[in-house]
């Protein structure tokens, strides 16, 4: 499994005719070339209803055309991983509406659950669906873990609230203070470390999850209470790596062997919050999605991701519709990943795909 090796292959050629497309998409290479496997990851739609059979047709625009062009990938991913936020307010019909959009998929679908999917009726109709919370997987050698990260107390949740959807429309504000921070909790600790005594230190873990399992910025929920407790699970694994939905933008990270990716939204982007500026933040208050960043550019700061596993480590091209791409990778130098237009080993930026 140390032999892993990356070999990336422009299998993107026919979706990127298209244009954009919000997904990622992953190739994990091994030494052994028929082991080789991709698969794409689709995020964030915030499927809406409006009344009846009306929905937000922006958000469901991104997601039919990231279902469309998955299904032109080749070669093909082995999977799909859908990275949670599939609803808006979690509602019957949203869920039943996304799915049927996401039913288009010719492939396997992996689910994460979102907030958003979550707080009206505690998963319930979700599960229904999708099936379990968490679970994993083995697949060609790499362990994958989905794990739900979006608890939290139970004393928020049977909290003083006068319904279900007073209790949904709480926590799905971005900035709402009346909100509570996300938690995988005691069970699911308990779970995730019986999970991980059945693994052999030196197999890559991949770890879906829909909030970060990192501490970004506590006011937007950018933030997993009890991170700490599961980085310190991991930490003696060769290779582990945290994709993960939620933020709607671009982000990396890297805390001691972990490597931490986001991906973006097929609905609409966040901008990124305060905790990233040095000086005094001037950011005025958020209380409503956006629907785009730009007024100019209906899909500024949305885009996909491809995204490859080399020895155990991600390596991940933004391709963003209206801005520069970029490519963010693990620099073994550093041991952190890097924007590789700053990597010092011309050998290491990864080709160019041009559309
Ligand atoms: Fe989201
Ligand atoms: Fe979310």
């Amino acid at each position: 499994m140390n032999e892993t090796c990356f070999s990336r292959r422009d299998f993107l050629k026919c979706a990127g005719a298209l244009g954009v497309l919000p997904l990622s998409t992953i190739e994990i290479a091994f030494a052994d070339p028929q082991k080789n496997f991709t698969f794409a990851y689709i995020s964030d739609s915030h499927i809406q209803q409006i009344r009846g059979t009306e929905f937000v047709r922006n958000w469901d625009r991104g997601l039919i055309r990231a279902v469309a062009e998955t299904n032109l990938l080749d070669p093909k991913p082995d999977f799909v991983m859908f990275g949670g936020d599939l609803a808006q307010l979690g509602k019957k019909e949203e869920l039943d509406h996304g799915g049927e959009i996401l039913s288009g998929l010719k492939y396997e679908l992996h689910c994460v659950l979102g907030e958003h999917d979550y707080y009206l009726d505690l998963g319930e109709y979700w599960s229904k669906l999708y099936g379990p919370h968490y679970y994993s997987w083995d697949h060609k050698g790499v362990h994958f873990i989905t794990l739900n990260s979006i608890l939290t107390y139970d004393k928020w949740i049977h909290g003083p609230w006068p319904n279900d959807m007073q209790r949904m429309v709480e926590m799905a504000g971005l900035d709402n203070p009346n909100g509570s921070p996300f938690l995988v909790g005691e069970k699911q600790r308990t779970w995730l470390q019986k999970d991980l005594e059945k693994v052999g230190k030196d197999t890559p873990v991949v770890i879906f999850s829909h909030s970060p399992i990192q501490k970004i910025y506590k006011g937007w929920n950018f933030w997993t209470e009890d991170a700490d407790e599961i980085q310190a699970m991991l930490k003696d694994y060769k290779d582990v790596t945290v994709v993960y939905g939620h933020v709607h933008q671009i982000q990396y990270n890297q805390i001691g062997n972990i490597s931490f990716n986001a991906v973006m939204a097929t609905a609409w982007p966040w901008p990124y919050p305060q905790s990233y500026a040095q000086a005094e933040s001037h950011l005025p208050k958020l209380t409503i999605p956006m629907n785009r960043a730009d007024p100019f550019f209906e899909r500024d700061a949305t885009g996909w991701q491809l995204i490859d596993l080399s020895n155990g480590r991600v390596a991940m091209r933004y391709n963003l519709y209206n801005n520069t791409n970029r490519t963010v990778a693990y620099n073994p130098a550093t041991r952190q990943p890097e924007d590789k237009m700053y990597q010092s080993s011309a050998a290491q930026i990864a080709p160019q795909i041009h559309f």
